[in-house]
């Protein structure tokens, strides 16, 4: 590789302008498994929207040469959709102390940098600079033995166990797009994984 990303944290309504191209990013790396999104655009500006329009919202961009070649982020889960507070009211978690860690998505051309590293590392950082004592995230759960998984797929919970992210079964909301193939959007279950943010 011929030059590292350079990583930058934009919030709010700054995130606004950075919409486009982040929407193209996410539905190029999530037709990938375990995600399998066939991308629109609508879905797209109604998901981001939440972001930009929270004063809070965080996009962390990985940019070379001006080009956004990764993207993540995260917003007070307040502030998120409906089905990821659900499970928290549920379980009698604070919600106003949770930051809601949305997704992380880079060319597969700039992995193993350890940008992943540094897209958590802002988020977390944010997420302790707007005193917020949990950050959380969800995963989609697909079945081992799913058709289009790829023989090379590993999965990530090696790496988010390491990060202090602790899997949390009891957490669990259903969450809709439209799958590769398919006519329709059908939900899918994803777990929480949650960390306690360092004092
Ligand atoms: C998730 C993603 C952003 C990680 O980016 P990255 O810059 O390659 O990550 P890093 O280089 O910081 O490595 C992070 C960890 O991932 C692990 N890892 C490396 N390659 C991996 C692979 N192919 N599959 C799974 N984990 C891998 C490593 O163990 C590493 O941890 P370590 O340094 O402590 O050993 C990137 O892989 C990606 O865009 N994947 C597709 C979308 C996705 O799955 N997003 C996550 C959920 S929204």
């Amino acid at each position: 590789v011929e030059s590292t990303p350079t990583v930058r944290t934009v919030t709010g309504t700054d995130i606004e302008s950075y919409i486009p191209k982040v929407a193209q990013l996410r539905i190029r790396v999530f037709r990938e498994f375990p995600y399998l999104y066939d991308g629109d655009r609508a879905y797209e500006e109604r998901y981001l929207r939440k972001y930009s329009a929270s004063s809070r919202g965080v996009l962390v961009l990985a940019e070379v040469d001006d080009e956004i070649v990764g993207a993540s982020t995260a917003l007070p889960l307040r502030d998120a959709d409906d089905e990821f507070v659900q499970p928290f009211v549920e379980a009698g978690i604070a919600v106003d102390g949770v930051f809601y860690l949305g997704e992380s998505v880079l060319e597969p051309h700039y992995r193993g940098l350890g940008i992943g590293h540094r897209f958590f590392d802002e988020r977390e950082g944010r997420a302790a600079d707007f005193g917020f004592a949990v950050t959380a995230f969800c995963a989609v759960v697909r079945p081992a033995d799913h058709p289009l998984r790829p023989e090379s797929y590993r999965p990530h919970d090696g790496f988010w166990s390491k990060r202090g992210y602790e899997r949390r079964p009891d957490l669990v909301t259903r969450y809709a797009w439209r799958d590769l193939g398919d006519e329709r959007e059908t939900g899918k279950a994803m777990v929480f994984w949650i960390r306690k943010n360092a004092a």
